[in-house]
């Protein structure tokens, strides 16, 4: 039992930023130079570096590059420098390589960390269905009822109109309907091109003017949601969607139930879960990585769920000192 007087215990986030500030830093140079791979390589590259000088043994559950065939960290890869706790972890080197590659907004490096055996393994599925809110309508959401009906209990838990509750979605044809309910409903619009974690933690994020995140993403993006989320005292829920009958087959065969509604807890069923973020290109969160004489500067978000700590974090890098000692390419 932790007394008054105990010292706080460690905040691995504090450790974990630096994981994603080398993700960020080794991705930045690719903005705009439409090579994804290249870009993704180097993000995964300076993320396992910087994770393998943790003290702890790291076993990832969420890799991330299936879907889209790009260099990652394997599920099931032991990282860590061992002698610490033994965590699952969850790594999106580049949450929104498109952007990136682009030169677009809204791509951010993330990485979150639970204990060992807490984070839901969703096997070869790439695609979930999400809503997720932030502290203010925790609690009233519901997957399994009409977009409308959520809509209005996201508004009364906000007090707000529900002509002024403001839903973040990807914008892809397959939310063509979706649209159409929320369009019905009354509620606002705002679109995004890519990057769900950073609309999911919109939501959450005092004053960013969104309520709410729906819509089908990437799975691993659902679970990191769902560490953030937990930790920053929000809601997601979830459910796997499948894109075709084999999927679904395939699914059947190994055991995951398409139907089943995927709460915060089954997503990660730990408090002490921890999460960091970096922006690569600005977004509405965090800037992006910008140049400066001999170094950069990077705006990371730091959250420790034990606590509910939120941080943002700026900092400035100084390659001529950094290139001396690391070998994170800058
Ligand atoms: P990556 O850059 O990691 O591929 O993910 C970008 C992203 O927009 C996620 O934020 C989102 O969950 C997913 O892709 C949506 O998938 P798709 O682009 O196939 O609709």
């Amino acid at each position: 039992m932790t007394s008054a007087s105990a010292a706080p215990s460690r905040n691995l986030a504090l450790e974990l930023v630096r994981v994603t500030e080398a993700a960020a830093l080794s991705a930045a140079p690719f903005m705009g130079r439409n090579d994804k791979i290249a870009a993704d390589q180097a993000a995964v590259d300076g993320m396992r570096l910087m994770l393998n000088s943790i003290n702890m043994t790291a076993t990832v559950v969420i890799g991330e590059g299936e879907k889209d065939e790009a260099p990652m960290l394997f599920n099931g890869e032991v990282l860590g420098a061992g002698d610490g706790p033994e965590m699952d972890l969850a790594v999106d080197p580049i949450d929104g390589t498109r952007p990136l590659a682009q030169g677009r907004p809204n791509s951010i490096a993330i990485v979150a960390a639970a204990p060992r055996g807490t984070m839901y393994d969703p096997g070869p599925f790439v695609y979930m269905n999400k809503i997720a809110v932030g502290p203010g309508a925790a609690g009233v959401i519901n997957i399994e009822r009409p977009i409308a009906e959520n809509l209005s209990a996201i508004a009364k838990a906000l007090d707000k109109r529900p002509t002024d509750v403001t839903v973040v979605i990807l914008e892809r044809p397959r939310h063509e309907d979706m649209v159409k309910e929320i369009r019905a409903a009354g509620a606002r619009i705002r679109f995004i091109d890519d990057g769900d974690v950073a609309g999911a933690l919109m939501s959450a994020w005092p004053n960013s003017g969104i309520d709410v995140l729906l819509g089908i993403g990437g799975t691993p993006e659902g679970v990191i949601t769902a560490c953030a989320m937990r930790a920053m005292g929000g809601e997601i829920q979830g459910k796997l969607y499948a894109r075709n009958d084999d999927e679904l087959n395939k699914g059947r065969e190994m055991g995951y139930d398409f139907d089943k509604v995927l709460t915060m807890h089954d997503l990660v069923s730990s408090d002490n879960v921890f999460f960091a973020g970096t922006g690569i290109t600005d977004g509405e969160l965090m800037d992006g990585v910008r140049y400066i004489a001999n170094g950069a500067t990077t705006e990371s978000i730091v959250v420790r769920g034990e606590t509910g700590t939120v941080r943002r974090i700026k900092a400035t890098h100084r390659f001529p000192k950094l290139e001396t000692i690391s070998s994170v390419k800058y």
